[in-house]
């Protein structure tokens, strides 16, 4: 077999059982689509080479964590000089950032983000202090726009990405369009500033300027260390909890999905990417567990890969939100209720595109598990 149809990995895992870190390498076939896995410390073959169609190339990338057969596997670096070339030499991170007067266009936004080849792997609303609006954009301290600027990013939520792709820092500049709303829709009218902001403060996103800003700007937001940055918006009252669930993520539904839940009138108060281990599902779906047949395939399906959690609100959000997503199976829900989340974008029972709050007296605990424990 040439050199061309395999990407070599090195890939951690943490075993609960062991309570190890253990190393893998990690080969991909692109030619059939299978995978293969050697334990490094022990010299041996882990997995055989076996035909794994859910995992995507486009996923295979340092940084990136990645589900094999229930394992949530960590690609900490290139195995060979050809894979580092060929996927590592032009793929880089940036901070996307929806701003204020865009938030509730950020279903749309996302889309376009997704549509153009970009993935979205780290997100969060919060709403920035005075201090915190004021040290992210520290070097314009002194232009005429600093005040206008600061008072306008802290006067609603924000959305911060982490987007990864090829050229990703001048590839997001260019979809983001000219920096004044009203020249880019003379200059480039499909940007998202053309599309989606105002004038030349109220300009709908905000993009990276160069390797080095980017790396600063995603710590401010998702600290490498693990610290505290900037808090989620969760309300954590009159609310209920939605789940994209991960199936729905990786095929490219998370902007539709927003923008529906959105246009139907309900309000998104927080909105947050997780990667959940098993023993975390397993928790959170403990009231099923004994009840539902479907329990272990549904705890498989919420930690094989990131979930985005969103706290919704609404008079009445657990009762109007559960029926606005419809029945659990989605082949029933195409036959009763055509109109319903499940509906349109569920495969199956497990793969049903969201989970929602069943009880109404679990909602609050079910938003608490993500925006309070999850997210510490
Ligand atoms: P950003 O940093 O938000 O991605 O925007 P940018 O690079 O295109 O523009 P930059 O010069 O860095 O300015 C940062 C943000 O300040 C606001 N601004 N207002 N009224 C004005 O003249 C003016 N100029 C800039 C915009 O919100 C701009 O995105
Ligand atoms: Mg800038």
């Amino acid at each position: 077999m040439s050199e061309e149809d395999r990407y070599v990995f090195i890939a951690e895992w943490y075993d609960p059982n062991a309570a190890l870190q253990r190393r893998y390498q990690l080969i991909y076939y692109t030619k059939d689509q299978s995978v293969e896995m050697y334990d490094v410390k022990n010299h041996r073959i882990f997995l055989r080479r076996t035909k794994y169609e859910e995992l995507r190339k486009e996923d295979l990338f340092v940084g990136n964590k990645i589900n094999v057969f229930s394992r949530l596997l960590h690609l900490i670096d290139y195995g060979d000089q050809y894979t580092a070339r060929k996927v590592g030499s032009k793929k880089e991170k940036t901070l996307a950032m929806i701003k204020p007067d865009a938030v509730m266009k950020m279903g749309s936004i996302i889309e376009s983000i997704l549509d153009s080849g970009f993935l979205i792997t780290k997100a969060k609303m919060v709403l920035l202090s005075r201090a915190e609006a004021m040290d992210f954009y520290r070097e314009h301290h002194s232009k005429s726009f600093f005040n206008d600027l600061i008072h306008f990013m802290t006067s609603g939520p924000i959305v911060a990405l982490e987007v990864v792709g090829d050229d990703a820092v001048a590839s997001w500049r260019k979809l983001l369009g000219p920096t004044n709303a009203g020249i880019a829709r003379s200059e480039s009218p499909e940007s998202i500033r053309a599309r989606f902001g105002t004038d030349g403060t109220k300009n709908a996103a905000h993009g990276s300027d160069s390797i080095a800003s980017a790396a600063r700007e995603l710590e401010f937001f998702f600290p490498s260390s693990g610290g505290p940055g900037p808090k989620n918006t969760a309300k954590l009252t009159d609310c209920t909890c939605c789940i994209i669930k991960p199936h729905a993520v990786s095929e490219g539904l998370t902007g539709k999905i927003l923008n529906d839940i959105l246009s139907t009138g309900f309000e998104i108060s927080a909105m947050q990417m997780f990667t959940m281990e098993k023993a975390n599902a397993e928790e959170f779906y403990e009231i099923y567990k004994g009840v539902v047949a479907e329990y272990n395939e549904m705890v498989a399906e919420l930690c094989c890969g990131p979930c985005v959690a969103l706290e919704i609100r609404d008079a009445d959000a657990p009762k109007r939100f559960r029926e606005y997503c419809g029945p659990s199976d989605p082949e029933i829900a195409r036959h009763l209720r055509p109109r319903t989340l499940r509906a349109r974008f569920g495969k199956n029972k497990i793969k049903n595109a969201v989970h929602c709050t069943d009880l109404p007296e679990d909602s609050v605990l079910e938003v608490q598990y993500f925006f309070k424990i999850l997210d510490s």
